[in-house]
């Protein structure tokens, strides 16, 4: 990707659904009898790779527009294709789906972004209480449930999302009751609860630690919009804080931005709400720094948040501390930050900036989908041309990162595209790019 850095940002932006929850739904459609259709889902290459899982398992696949239709079809097959499987780390939501499908699953290790050590025990724990034996041959997987899936009480040792998601599409087809307890809370385990129970199933608790689930022997369709993506939420408004911009974000849920809203209000943002879905945000010529920010489990600062608030306070006045808990490396961006001018230091879980007057274009290097989305957050600050390489990254999470900030004044394109698909490049209709239409349901 290719940004000029220097233009004020200023517009507004209508948010697509959250990758994160899109991505466990697709899969839990394999659990439903009847069609789905998932109401403007963004194109995203996690999302093809996840049509390839779900191709690969006998589902019906079609676009309409932008939804996206799904519908059980053929016998398929309990081994899932290595190639879609190690590109995403969303691969492991197959796992549980795919048992009660089929009775087994075979899959190699899940891939995903690197930012440390990313085991699947939890979720295997879990699997193995309600009835699931695992068998490991090197990295591939085989999981099996030959009598079925049966209802257990299980306590997560830590708020995994993954696994609490995983865990809910195991019991709402098992037998008879589950609790799992410490479970996580974020936004997206509440969405695939309310697509679930769309369907049919009998859930009680998401969003609280601990969640109740009354098994059922059939689910059926539903249509559904998943809720409205925080992350791409959150780098809009760094975006706009970076160049001293401002912008309007529609179709969002306010009380899921909290912590983000905070970190930016502390470095001279103005942020208002305007109505129940629409937040606005005005930002000083230059931040003031962010001092300490802790990212963890939700409801604190989302650590997929971390990197590109950060990439907004690289030419803050004061210091900022991002600290991340829950992953060992999620500041790989560090290198590219310094590249560009930035004062950045990672020390084991910590990210520290000291104030840098001002960054300059450079080539840089996306080492992650949201350290790559930072990169260009903080190239929109650098005087001059930057480029950023590895940016495939940033299409598992953004769909067009590029026409999206174009859409709110910047110049920004893909490399190797034509004149005519980089088209637009000043300004486009903010609703051309995340249409507003076809059956809305604000959460
Ligand atoms: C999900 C999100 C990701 C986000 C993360 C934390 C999706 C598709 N991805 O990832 O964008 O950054 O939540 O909000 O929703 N862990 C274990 N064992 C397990 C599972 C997890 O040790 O079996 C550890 C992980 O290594 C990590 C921590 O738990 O350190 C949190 O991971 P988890 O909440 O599971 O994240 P994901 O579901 O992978």
């Amino acid at each position: 990707m290719k940004i000029w850095g220097g233009v004020r940002l200023e517009g507004e932006v209508w948010l697509p659904p959250a990758k994160n929850s899109v991505l466990p739904i697709l899969a839990a459609s394999l659990l439903c009898d009847g069609p789905v259709r998932l109401r403007q889902t963004p194109r995203l290459t996690d999302v093809e790779n996840s049509l390839a899982l779900l191709r690969a398992a006998g589902m019906r696949t079609a676009w309409e527009g932008e939804d996206l239709l799904l519908a059980p079809g053929r016998a398929g097959k309990s081994a899932l294709p290595d190639g879609p499987v190690r590109a995403m780390r969303s691969s492991v939501f197959y796992l549980a789906p795919m048992l009660h499908r089929m009775g087994e699953v075979r899959m190699t290790m899940p891939g995903g972004c690197r930012l440390g050590p990313r085991p699947i025990d939890i979720h295997l724990e879990g699997l193995a209480c309600m009835g699931a034996a695992a068998e490991w041959k090197g990295e591939q997987l085989t999981l099996s449930a030959p009598r079925g899936l049966y209802g257990a009480e299980f306590s997560l040792r830590l708020p995994s999302v993954g696994a609490t998601e995983t865990l809910m599409m195991a019991a709402v087809k098992a037998k008879g009751i589950t609790v799992l307890r410490g479970a996580a809370r974020e936004p997206e385990v509440v969405d695939l609860a309310r697509f679930l129970m769309a369907a049919g199933a009998h859930i009680c608790g998401a969003g609280t630690s601990t969640i109740w689930i009354q098994g059922r022997e059939r689910l059926s369709g539903a249509a559904f919009r998943p809720v409205t993506d925080r992350i791409v939420a959150a780098t809009v408004l760094a975006a706009a804080a970076a160049t001293g911009g401002s912008v309007t974000l529609r179709r969002c849920v306010p009380e899921h931005l909290e912590p983000v809203v905070e970190v930016l209000t502390r470095g001279g943002c103005r942020i208002r709400r305007e109505g129940p879905a629409a937040l606005t945000l005005a930002a000083p010529a230059r931040l003031a720094g962010a001092g300490w920010v802790t990212a963890g489990a939700y409801p604190a600062f989302p650590t997929d948040a971390a990197p590109v608030l950060a990439a907004a306070f690289l030419t803050a006045e004061g210091p900022s501390y991002f600290e991340d808990t829950v992953f060992e490396h999620r500041f790989g961006c560090a290198a590219g930050f310094s590249a560009l001018g930035g004062r950045a230091k990672v020390r084991g879980r910590l990210l520290e900036l000291a104030p840098a007057e001002r960054l300059q274009g450079a080539a840089v290097s996306a080492a992650d989908l949201r350290g790559g989305a930072a990169l260009a957050v903080a190239a929109l600050q650098a005087q001059g041309e930057s480029t950023i390489a590895q940016a495939g990254y940033i299409r598992r999470g953004y769909g067009d990162l590029a026409a999206l900030l174009r859409s709110l004044g910047a110049r920004a394109e893909w490399e190797g595209k034509t004149e005519r698909e980089n088209e637009g490049k000043r300004r486009t209709k903010p609703e051309k790019y995340f249409s507003e239409a076809g059956g809305i349901s604000l959460p």
